[in-house]
């Protein structure tokens, strides 16, 4: 009890210190020498020397990354049902049909809503498609009037007090999906507002997903990105039966916190046939030893909701993590995987994410994968494709649509398209 207590005063301080002193490290020289575990090696020294070894090996890494970083996720199921919100089989001039369904997730009296916006491609089979979150409701998506304004807690940014969504912001982050783009290449998408499965606040987790389980909270108790990442698994439910869509080629992707919901999606859900991370940084696709950029000290103090409350005994303490995030990348293989770094988004550490995917590789080769062919940080905009495909473009933190068509460039070679 009493350990209990002063490892508790021992947090609060580290978080304090974090925060009082904070200066991110942008200077190669100044970051400290470190060592990255081998994901090819077990907890107990033996190395991994087959596929079936890695088997045994993944599940021992993926327990690792639940008890150290985001948290243990509930396996109870929970009851699925959908009801049509809209639909226009002629949307974007006649090309596309855009639907929305409300999925309702049910467990023990409990409920959650959350809004699916699709858009499909005409087509006489089954389309491949992008899922992923949004970051400020459907309705930021595209300006079309029909679709659903959130109604779901929206962090307040000026224009309302309530944490309400205001009209105002219909297709204020089309710039993010570009949409027609990607349906003229024959891919469909779906996205979901990432505060219907969890709003992105410290609440103590009293609303989103997590109270459909009823759990008595651990310190290795799931965060904000693993009940994201959860949600993913239920929209892929629903994608499953959704006739126009080949659920067997479903990307699931995401920008920054959510890159790094859709990573760990992707570790947790193997249907997702391709993952997609786009500067995702911290906790996502970046090295945490490095320290360069965003540390886990500073992630655990800004957003302390994240992640697991194991995490926060790593804050400035780096080195001693049991695990790094090429581990986490690791975990996606054979499957092929897609990071993006931007060139004046240094708080993601572009290096980082692209060391990870270095460092991630032998794991593909192992299970008979080309994996990653980069050595050196490539030029901007010239993309490594191998399994794991990597680009770092020029310009800030965002989605785009040059990251877009890489996405789709990548996806077509995966899916033997064209
Ligand atoms: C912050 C946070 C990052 C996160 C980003 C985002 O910058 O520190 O970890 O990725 O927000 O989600 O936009």
């Amino acid at each position: 009890m009493k350990l209990a207590l002063l490892s508790v005063i021992l947090l609060f301080f580290s978080a304090t210190l974090v925060a009082q002193t904070f200066v991110a490290n942008y200077d190669e020289s100044k970051m400290p020498a470190y060592t990255l575990p081998d994901p090819l090696v077990f907890n107990n020294g033996v190395p991994v020397k087959s596929k079936s070894d890695w088997k045994k090996r993944r599940i021992e890494l993926v327990n690792l990354f639940e008890n150290v970083e985001y948290g243990t996720t509930p396996a109870g199921k929970v009851r699925l049902s959908s009801v049509l919100l809209s639909e226009n089989l002629n949307s974007l001039d006649g090309k596309a049909i855009r639907r929305e369904v409300q999925l309702k997730l049910e467990k023990d009296g409990v409920e959650i809503l959350m809004n699916v916006l699709l858009y499909l491609p005409k087509s006489d089979k089954p389309v491949p498609l992008f899922v992923g979150y949004n970051f400020s409701g459907n309705h930021t998506v595209a300006k079309d009037p029909a679709i659903a304004i959130t109604t779901s807690w929206l962090k307040s940014r000026g224009t309302t007090t309530d944490n309400s969504a205001p009209e105002s912001q219909r297709g204020s982050d089309a710039k993010s999906w570009p949409i027609a783009e990607v349906l003229a290449r024959g891919y469909g998408v779906a996205t979901i507002y990432c505060g219907d499965a969890d709003p992105d606040f410290d609440d103590g987790f009293k609303n989103g997903v997590h109270t459909l389980f009823k759990e008595t909270r651990s310190t290795s108790s799931w965060g904000t990105v693993a009940g994201w990442a959860w949600g993913l698994s239920r929209v892929m439910d629903y994608l499953e039966k959704v006739k126009e869509i080949n659920a067997k080629q479903v990307a699931v992707l995401g920008h920054s916190r959510l890159g790094k919901a859709a990573l760990w999606a992707g570790v947790k859900d193997k249907r997702f046939a391709l993952v997609i991370s786009n500067e995702s940084g911290c906790g996502g696709a970046a090295l945490s030893k490095r320290i360069y950029g965003e540390t886990v000290g500073r992630i655990n103090t800004s957003f302390p909701h994240w992640f697991c409350e194991n995490f926060r005994k790593y804050n400035l303490k780096e080195e001693d993590l049991p695990l790094d995030q090429h581990e986490l990348l690791a975990l996606l293989a054979p499957r092929p995987l897609y990071v993006c770094s931007a060139e004046e988004d240094q708080w993601s550490d572009p290096k980082g994410e692209f060391l990870s995917c270095v460092g991630a590789s032998p794991v593909y080769q192992l299970l008979g994968k080309e994996g990653f062919p980069g050595k050196d940080l490539p030029d901007f905009q010239k993309p490594i494709l191998g399994t794991i495909g990597y680009h770092i473009r020029q310009g800030k933190h965002a989605i785009n649509l040059y990251d877009w068509s890489c996405f789709m460039d990548f996806a077509d070679i995966c899916f033997k398209k064209n």
